[in-house]
């Protein structure tokens, strides 16, 4: 799949489908039980489309002299022309509201509503006329309407018989082959066109990162995860290393290693660098880390969870996911700059080797810890993961990204992910970067009160401790293996998938953080 920028008149554009915006113009003063008003004026079709319109016999300034289409956001109605003299052989006028309220996000909405329809109706050519609009530059515009297609199309079917392969690869998104994104009236097309291929690798990386975390867990153990990173390294040039067996043990990974005992499936310890410094300066600049909490699958081991809801427990890996979607981003953009991925994969399970309830057990940064509970894994994993960031790679700024507590999805539910940690700045720099791409990043408190609770009797530290803030005593955790670094802690735990969907998003994972962290790192480069 393709997304392109043209610039000729929709009607002379091959398209399946042509989705029109139209913004409604009635004032927002409805009856009560939602009657229209007396004040309503029809909307209008947008003027590149006139021509095309005639062409079609008038069916577009049919549909919206009918009372029914107002413009609403998200109202859609499909149109078949029966009279046709243009290359267009389906419209579908979608309600983008009043124009006034249209965001970036908005514009997701209206394309992952147009890919959506255009790959369940198997179509191959789609168009999405760029609403004009003043508050929206068209590179805004155009990229906002990358993302929304690219996410849109996918679908997760790699296990229907008859269903498509991989989805994160551009070539396999069914029958959908081309995205024409319509702008015409643009001056300078290069700029937009640059837009475009920006959001089309970072939504393709937030695709990979959603197959990944969408994998069941029989088909993607720690060893496999790191087979696909080793995959998109050799595919994309980044650096990658995996450190497993003897070596995790002579490496000290000692958390790690007694999450993953329990599983017949060994942890595995997967780093990917991209080189990207191209000055002296950027080449001597400490790098970015990014670490991926990678749980393959978290039964809670001994601490055993309950069995509604456990098969979710496969994407508890959505952290490692959106590493490796994010790396391959960073990569196929070759961004200027050093960026690390880190990820702690292992398995989580009961058995006759699992770790137990009050075990201690050591970590790589030299910290004894007790196990309270075996189902607190997370930020064991972690604990190795980011002393290790640190130790080795001395990092400017480190990023941690983890479905790590229940209890953060209780709070922010899957509106918003949790951000902890322990610089102002960094963390504003976050919900900044996930203002501009969509994705809600809200500050959560860690006070020192919170590391108390985590204090143990027998050793340095214990892995969990009462159920009142539990995400916040959960970053208290990790905090105490980041030393000064600047960093952030992202929970994900209700935003790294979904059961409802919306038009962009599909049931299942999400991607999250993909398109944010690559926003990031492009505004760090930029500084
Ligand atoms: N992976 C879970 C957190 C989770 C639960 C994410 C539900 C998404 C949905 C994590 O490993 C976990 O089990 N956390 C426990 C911690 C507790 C034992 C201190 C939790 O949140 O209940
Ligand atoms: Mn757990
Ligand atoms: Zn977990």
């Amino acid at each position: 799949m393709k997304v392109t920028v043209k610039t000729q008149n929709p009607g002379d554009i091959p398209s399946d489908l042509l989705v029109i915006p139209v913004f409604s113009t009635t004032s927002p003063t409805q009856g009560k039980r939602g009657q229209s008003t007396k004040t309503k004026t029809s909307p209008s079709l947008p003027r590149a489309v006139a021509a095309l319109d005639k062409a079609l016999g008038g069916a577009g300034q049919a549909a919206l002299e009918s009372s029914d289409f107002t413009g609403a956001a998200g109202q859609k109605a499909l149109i078949y022309p029966v009279k046709n003299s243009s290359r267009v052989s389906r419209i579908l006028l979608y309600g983008l509201g009043p124009a006034e309220k249209v965001d970036a996000e908005a514009l997701r909405n209206l394309a992952g509503t147009a890919a959506d329809e255009a790959r369940t109706r198997k179509l191959a050519k789609l168009s999405i006329l760029a609403p004009s609009h003043r508050g929206l530059s068209s590179e805004a515009c155009a990229g906002a309407l990358t993302e929304g297609a690219v996410l849109g199309a996918y679908r997760y079917e790699q296990y229907k018989s008859n269903g498509a392969k991989k989805t994160s690869r551009p070539d396999n998104y069914g029958p959908l082959r081309q995205v024409a994104l319509i702008f015409p009236d643009l001056k300078k097309p290069a700029p937009v066109r640059s837009q475009v291929s920006t959001a089309e690798v970072a939504s393709h990386g937030q695709n990979l990162a959603r197959d990944l975390s969408n994998a069941p867990a029989n088909a993607l153990p720690p060893a496999a995860l790191a087979r696909e990173a080793r995959r998109v390294a050799r595919e994309t040039g980044l650096v990658c290393r995996v450190i497993r067996g003897a070596e995790l043990e002579r490496g000290r990974f000692h958390a790690l290693r007694a999450v993953g005992q329990g599983s017949q499936n060994p942890p595995q310890f997967i780093v990917l660098e991209h080189r990207g410094a191209r000055t002296a300066k950027a080449r001597k600049a400490a790098p970015l880390c990014i670490v991926g909490k990678g749980i393959t699958f978290d039964s809670g081991g001994i601490s055993l969870k309950p069995s509604g809801g456990m098969q979710d427990m496969k994407h508890d890996m959505s952290g490692a996911a959106t590493v490796v979607g994010t790396m391959q981003a960073i990569a196929q953009l070759n961004l200027p700059c050093h960026v690390v991925g880190i990820i702690a994969a292992a398995e989580n399970m009961p058995g006759g080797r699992a770790y137990r309830p009050g075990d201690v057990i050591g970590s790589r940064a030299g910290k004894t810890i007790e196990i309270t509970n075996t189902d607190a894994e997370g930020r064991l994993v972690l604990a190795d993961a980011l002393d290790y960031a640190v130790d080795v790679f001395k990092p400017a700024a480190m990023i941690d990204l983890a479905t790590l507590t229940g209890a953060c999805m209780i709070a922010l539910g899957e509106w918003a992910t949790g951000v902890f940690g322990n610089s102002d700045e960094l963390s504003k720099e976050m919900a900044d970067a996930g203002q501009s791409t969509g994705e809600c990043m809200w500050p959560m408190p860690l006070f020192p009160d919170h590391l108390r609770i985590m204090k143990s009797h027998i050793a340095d530290i214990k892995n969990s401790g009462a159920r009142e803030a539990g995400a916040s005593t959960a970053a208290a955790f990790l905090k105490e293996f980041v030393g000064e670094t600047p960093w952030v802690h992202l929970d994900i735990a209700g935003t790294g998938w979904k059961s409802p969907k919306n038009s962009y998003q599909k049931t299942g994972a999400t991607g999250v953080g993909v398109r944010t962290l690559v926003a990031w790192v492009k505004d760090r480069v930029q500084q």
